[in-house]
């Protein structure tokens, strides 16, 4: 038998079954900040002497200095990373010392502060990937404005759209999941600190303070609310689930399009796995993985949902399994938009083949009956009829739209004449694209339009990206500021007045 809480002793089992260490690596620096943070709050409250606190904040900077070292290995034995860092504390300043860290906070609060410590930037990381994509999608389209492609619905030719407007449908799209991972920050970056194990305490903490000089930007109120929920686990993981499912349809349109059937792309020699037996295959792996492995979002999201769905308010064990699923999620993340963004960017793309598609298999129609609409005052549904038949004339004859004289015979034949010239206006796959006029359609100055509107948008989401760095970096420079101050032997006055306090 190993390990004791209070008088009992526990046996080796439980300590394997529940102990989180491998979870919790990642928590290691945030633990010590949070530690740090909570310390300074309990001497500024009159709950730490100023020795107390020196003698705490001492070990837990040689704990940081040893985990940048890579020296700070979490012994399972010790359950979490929070008793290892207690541990590590108490080891150095004697229990005296290191026993009295833990004061007003417990555990349930502690691995909160912790988790949202690192949930935070590791969302701004898949923001900044992320914009790197859209950035990419930028690009073709402004190059694309002009290049015709087939539209689909159903899978099958429906109306000529333009590959930049595709381009910047995608940029859209990924916009979607860019807010989503900004408001999940939002819901994320507020301190559960100071809830204490459900109800806060009697001893007077100062949970504005801890929240300040851990850069949150408000306090998480509600100590029981804070305690039982997880609204920040499971954004985060509908936002990387939804970004997951995006970057699949994006795979899954990068798969059909370099299959020789559409040749619509190619990818790049360096950017696509071979086969062990059949030498002329060209795999698009690096898609079809992206597209693959977006069930594990999915499913993260689910174990998080079923994780919470039968908990009465309260921490409870079960709560620990929050975070293995979250972190799959955030891993999968960055090396699929990675991979998404190289093989898009090496990748070739075939204007010509698109319009052949384009021109080949009357997804001009509904222009046609368009025209007649507008030219000729013919009630749509009828238009619709006239145009189906003239379509179905020409399949039947093996030709397309392109034979002008066939088509122009089969309009007469339904009693509507259109001079050639006109016929071929109509007909044109870029002629058809130019004339949508709609907000937010194919057309050209659409396109211009929507470049800008994801540009702005793109610039907004940036600028927030490094305005919210930057105060991730200003609250840990705050923190850093008093710790050394007090390592010096300032007195507390003095560094409370450093960090803007008391001035
Ligand atoms: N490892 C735990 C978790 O991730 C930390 C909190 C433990 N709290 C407790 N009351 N046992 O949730």
């Amino acid at each position: 038998m190993i390990g004791a809480w209070g008088q009992r002793r526990v046996e080796n089992l439980v300590l394997r079954y529940t102990e989180s260490t491998r979870a919790d690596e990642r928590l290691v620096p945030y633990d010590i900040w949070g530690s740090q943070a909570h310390a300074l709050m309990l001497a500024r409250q009159g709950l730490l002497t100023e020795e107390e606190l020196r003698r705490i904040l001492a070990p837990l900077e040689t704990a940081f200095q040893d985990y940048l070292a890579g020296k700070l290995i979490l012994d399972p034995q010790l359950e979490d990373v929070h008793m290892n860092v207690e541990q590590y504390v108490t080891q150095a300043a004697g229990k005296a010392f290191g026993g009295k860290l833990h004061t007003a906070r417990s555990r349930n609060d502690q691995v909160l502060t912790d988790a949202r410590l690192y949930v935070r930037e590791a969302l701004l990381e898949v923001e900044e990937r992320l914009c790197q994509l859209i950035d990419l999608f930028l690009r073709i389209a402004q190059e694309h404005i002009e290049t015709v492609m087939p539209g689909y619905t159903h899978t099958q030719h429906a109306q000529p759209i333009t590959l930049g407007f595709w381009a910047t449908g995608h940029g859209f799209l990924l916009l979607g999941d860019l807010r989503r991972l900004q408001r999940a920050y939002e819901t994320t970056n507020r301190s559960p600190l100071g809830a204490c194990a459900l109800a806060g305490t009697n001893l007077p903490i100062d949970r504005q303070l801890t929240a300040w000089l851990l850069g949150f930007d408000s306090v998480e109120t509600h100590a029981l609310a804070v305690v039982s929920g997880r609204d920040f686990i499971w954004e985060a993981a509908f936002a990387l689930a939804t970004l997951a499912v995006n970057c699949s349809r994006l795979a899954e349109e990068i798969v059909l399009w370099s299959t020789y059937e559409f040749r619509m792309i190619s990818l790049a020699d360096e950017y696509a796995l071979g086969s062990s037996i059949m030498p002329q295959k060209k795999n698009p792996d690096l898609a079809e993985l992206a597209r693959g492995r977006s069930g594990k979002a999915i499913a993260r999201l689910q174990e998080v949902l079923t994780l919470l769905k039968a908990l009465p308010l309260g921490y409870h064990r079960d709560l620990q399994e929050d975070k293995p699923p979250l972190w799959e999620a955030f891993d999968g993340a960055i090396p699929t938009l990675e991979a998404l963004s190289a093989l898009l960017e090496t990748a070739q793309f075939h204007p010509e083949r698109m319009r052949q598609l384009v021109q080949e298999n009357f997804s001009t129609a509904t222009e046609l009956a368009n025209y007649l609409v507008q030219k000729r005052n013919v009630p749509f549904r009828e238009a619709h009829g006239i145009t189906g038949r003239v379509v179905a004339a020409l399949a039947a004859a093996g030709r397309t739209f392109e034979d002008l004289e066939a088509c122009a015979k089969a309009l007469e034949a339904e009693g509507y004449p259109i001079a050639r010239e006109e016929l071929r206006r109509i007909l044109d796959p870029l002629e058809a694209v130019r004339r949508n006029r709609t907000e937010g359609g194919t057309g050209p100055e659409s396109v211009r339009q929507m470049i800008k509107e994801l540009q702005w948008q793109l610039q907004k989401a940036r600028s927030a990206i490094a305005e919210r760095r930057n105060r991730i970096a200003a609250a840990r420079e705050r923190t850093r500021r008093c710790v050394q101050g007090v390592l010096q032997g300032e007195p507390l006055a003095t560094v409370w007045r450093a960090v803007g306090l008391d001035s």
